[in-house]
């Protein structure tokens, strides 16, 4: 197939267009760089051996949206581009609805007016809200703590409109867990700009001696030691989890949990990241960060069921591969996605 792949520059998108890549697709990727670096379109041709095409283009833009569909013959689309800072979002909120809802729409009637029928939508676990885990697609979604959680709930509202409207259209909605990792070349992964928000990014950086000290979120939630657990995903497999649901795609909404079934907690993550690379990380309990929610975890069966696939790297190979990133870009000082 002939894949557009919308923020195929970024974290996740550039691990996808690799695996699109290896298994056989040809991808057409389009970003507007906001938070990622030209570079990495070189390293996915790198890695892959193959040349990719891409435009830097804002995906908010119909006109321009409209002559790309109208000069290439496209399959499908995986929609990735959107925004994605927690924090930011709430600071923001106008930027986040702006971007991640009109890329949505711009695009969905893009693939409707030139007969595309299968989209794939970069969704959240985040749209479960506090539901009681493992979460299970078919739960009511429940309200989440931030404007960037609500353009994803929106989002799918919007593509599932469509579908009602459009029955022979085929949208994939993927609600992604915890993502970490990066590619086993060390060529392309996540490369946080400033401080990081996210849990294995900090940690990478308190190993590297970037930042003195991890600070742990809370030592007082009902889980197994009283820190917060989550669902953490290599890339490469969340990558595959797009080849499947895009090779499998049929007419009407399919939702999909991508994450591995387990729940991992914060010292639990800790402990494997310096037993896999050897490495000391020191920490200190402190308060709660406000939003957050105890346990996050997926019921991942119905997307083995389905599309045949799972996630087979472990957390030591998430660590492990997490860490090689790290030392790798602080060496070189060359990131290929800046968040
Ligand atoms: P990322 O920031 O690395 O990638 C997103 C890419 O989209 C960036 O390269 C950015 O430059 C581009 N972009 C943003 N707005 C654009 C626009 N209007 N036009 C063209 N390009 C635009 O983020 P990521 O971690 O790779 O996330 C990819 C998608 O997955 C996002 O939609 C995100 O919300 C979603 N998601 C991410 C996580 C996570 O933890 N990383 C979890 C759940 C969902
Ligand atoms: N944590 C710390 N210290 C830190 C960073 C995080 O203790 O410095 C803890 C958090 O409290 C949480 C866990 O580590 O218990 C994971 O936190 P992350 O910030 O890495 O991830 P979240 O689960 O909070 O959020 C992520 C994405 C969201 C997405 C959500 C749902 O950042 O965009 O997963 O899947 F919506």
């Amino acid at each position: 197939m002939n894949v557009l792949v919308t923020g195929g520059a970024g974290y996740i998108g550039s691990h996808t267009c690799v695996a699109l890549l290896e298994a056989g697709h040809s991808v057409i990727v389009v970003d507007n760089l906001s938070n990622c670096k030209r570079e990495s379109i070189e390293k996915i041709s790198q890695i892959a051996d193959v040349k990719v095409t891409f435009y830097e283009m804002d995906v908010t833009d119909a006109q321009t949206v409209d002559v790309l569909f109208r000069n290439h013959h496209i399959d499908g689309v995986i929609h990735f581009a959107g925004l994605k800072a927690v924090g930011e979002s709430v600071e923001k909120p106008l930027l986040y609805y702006v971007n991640n809802l009109v890329s949505t729409m711009v695009l969905a009637e893009a693939c409707l007016q030139y007969g595309v029928k299968r989209f794939v939508f970069s969704s959240s676990a985040t749209v479960y809200g506090d539901n009681k885990v493992p979460f299970e697609e078919t739960m009511n979604l429940l309200p989440t703590t931030n404007p960037y959680g609500e353009t994803k709930a929106m989002s799918e509202r919007i593509l599932t409109d469509i579908v009602k409207a459009n029955p022979k259209f085929g949208v994939s909605l993927l609600r992604y867990f915890n993502p970490v990792g990066a590619h086993e070349s060390g060529l392309i992964g996540e490369a946080p700009n400033g401080i990081p928000n996210n849990l294995m990014p900090y940690v990478a950086q308190v190993a590297k001696g970037k930042l003195k000290k991890l600070k742990i979120f809370g030592n007082d939630y009902p889980t197994v030691d009283g820190t917060g657990v989550r669902d953490y995903i290599h890339v490469v497999d969340l990558a595959e989890g797009h080849v499947a649901a895009l090779d499998n795609l049929t007419a009407g909404v399919h939702i999909y949990n991508l994450g591995t079934g387990q729940g991992t907690s914060v010292l639990e993550l800790v402990k494997a990241f310096e037993e896999a690379n050897d490495i000391k990380v020191p920490y200190e309990i402190v308060d709660r960060r406000p939003g957050d929610i105890a346990s996050c975890y997926a019921d991942a069966s119905k997307a083995e069921r389905e599309l045949g696939w799972t996630a087979k790297r472990d957390i030591v190979t998430m660590c492990r591969d997490s860490w090689w990133f790290e030392k790798k870009m602080s060496d070189q000082s060359v990131s290929s996605t800046v968040v």
